[in-house]
């Protein structure tokens, strides 16, 4: 089991990353004292998984559990979801020092943590991510949200849990899909800022792939280091935050072009090639380091081009894109692995030379 520490002075919290971290959550809740009423939020498939087996734990070291289950998947992550948690832990007598535990992937994270940060102006959160997704990316940083009209994460606000609870164990039966989105999350990771996390990857992808225990520990605590790292630095996303967004602005684009058939992690993964190409085009990299972060991104099992997709409709999803000023979108172009900058002077023309690539 290991830990490391989100810097944000009084907001201060720690991240224990371990196969079994999830039970270390009583004698942690025990030590930080907090009342014994707890609300986990949770879907029924992880609820079935892990979720009963917590309760259980929880209740035997005396706190009083109420269970909410929310039905899997994004288009729960709503406001009438959250305006629900909200009557049900009202039933539930649920009061300015109850905790919330959100214990499930992104859509849960964001989902308990929205709920959390505005049942009663806030109260307590700790996040139990169980996808890899979740554990090297949405748990950590306060980005809570749901998604409305139409429009994704755009009712949130920022809110930081107490603490991290990342159980390696949980990742065992989590579909090979999901790996995959966690995966282009630990690629990007390691080119924004962690070029001894990237060398892992190099060596080992298979290895991770294949779910090797201390592997997965050391390249989720790498990944988790340098979005703690960042957010430290960056808390509200006005500056370098936004190299988190590294391989998203393109990834983003084919995904609401291919109506979601594109899953986040292929998707993101040709972004981040398509970034690297971008980059070597504007002599920013290496032909080297393009060809260590394409392969990197092969041996994930990952894709880094676009076969079915036309570059045209891409270019003009990217126009749309929230970020857009007067049509130019930032990007976040890697200069060596380890480093990346923000910069807008990439040209249409040059986005659709590398998508057609
Ligand atoms: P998800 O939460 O939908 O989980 C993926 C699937 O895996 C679901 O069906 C879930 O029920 C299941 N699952 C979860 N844990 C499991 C386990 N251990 N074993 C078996 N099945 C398991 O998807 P996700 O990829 O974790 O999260 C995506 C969401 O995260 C999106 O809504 C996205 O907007 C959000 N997100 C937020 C941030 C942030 O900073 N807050 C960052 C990135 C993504
Ligand atoms: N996932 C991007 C961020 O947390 O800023």
């Amino acid at each position: 089991m290991q830990t490391l520490r989100v810097a944000l002075g009084t907001k201060s919290y720690r991240i224990v990353v371990g196969a079994g971290a999830m039970h270390h959550l009583a004698a942690y809740l025990r030590r930080a004292k907090v009342s014994s009423r707890i609300i986990l939020i949770t879907n029924p498939i992880v609820l079935e998984l892990y979720g009963l087996n917590l309760k259980e734990t929880l209740n035997q070291s005396g706190f009083d559990v109420a269970v909410l289950s929310v039905p899997d998947g994004e288009e729960f992550k709503s406001l009438e979801s959250a305006g629900k948690l909200h009557a049900d832990m009202s039933e539930a007598l649920a009061d300015r020092n109850t905790t919330v535990l959100a214990l499930g992937g992104g859509v849960i994270g964001d989902l308990a943590g929205f709920v959390a940060a505005t049942y009663m102006r806030g109260i307590p959160l700790i996040h139990i991510p169980t996808t890899l997704l979740a554990q090297v990316d949405s748990s950590i940083g306060g980005k809570t949200a749901v998604n409305h009209h139409k429009l994704k994460n755009n009712i949130g606000v920022f809110y930081q849990p107490r603490a991290v609870f990342s159980d390696i164990s949980a990742l065992k039966t989590l579909p090979d899909c999901h790996i995959s989105n966690g995966l282009a999350e630990i690629i990007k990771s390691a080119v924004i800022g962690d070029r001894t996390l990237f060398g892992l990857l190099m060596r080992h992808m298979s290895r991770l792939k294949e779910g090797d225990e201390r592997l997965l520990e050391s390249a989720i605590l790498h990944a988790a280091a340098v979005k703690a790292r960042i957010v430290s630095r960056d808390e509200h996303d006005t500056g370098i935050r936004n190299t988190l967004n590294f391989g998203h602005t393109i990834g983003h684009a084919i995904e609401s072009v291919s109506s979601f058939k594109v899953s986040h992690g292929n998707a993101v993964a040709i972004g981040m090639a398509s970034a690297g190409r971008i980059a070597a085009h504007m002599r920013l990299l290496s032909a080297h380091d393009l060809k260590c972060l394409t392969s990197v991104i092969t041996d994930a099992g990952l894709p880094t081009s676009i076969p079915d997709i036309n570059p045209q409709d891409v270019l003009a999803a990217i126009k749309h894109d929230k970020k857009a000023v007067n049509g130019m979108v930032k990007f976040i172009l890697p200069v060596r692995i380890g480093k990346v900058v923000i910069t807008n002077n990439v040209t249409q023309d040059m986005i659709s030379k590398v998508l057609t690539e």
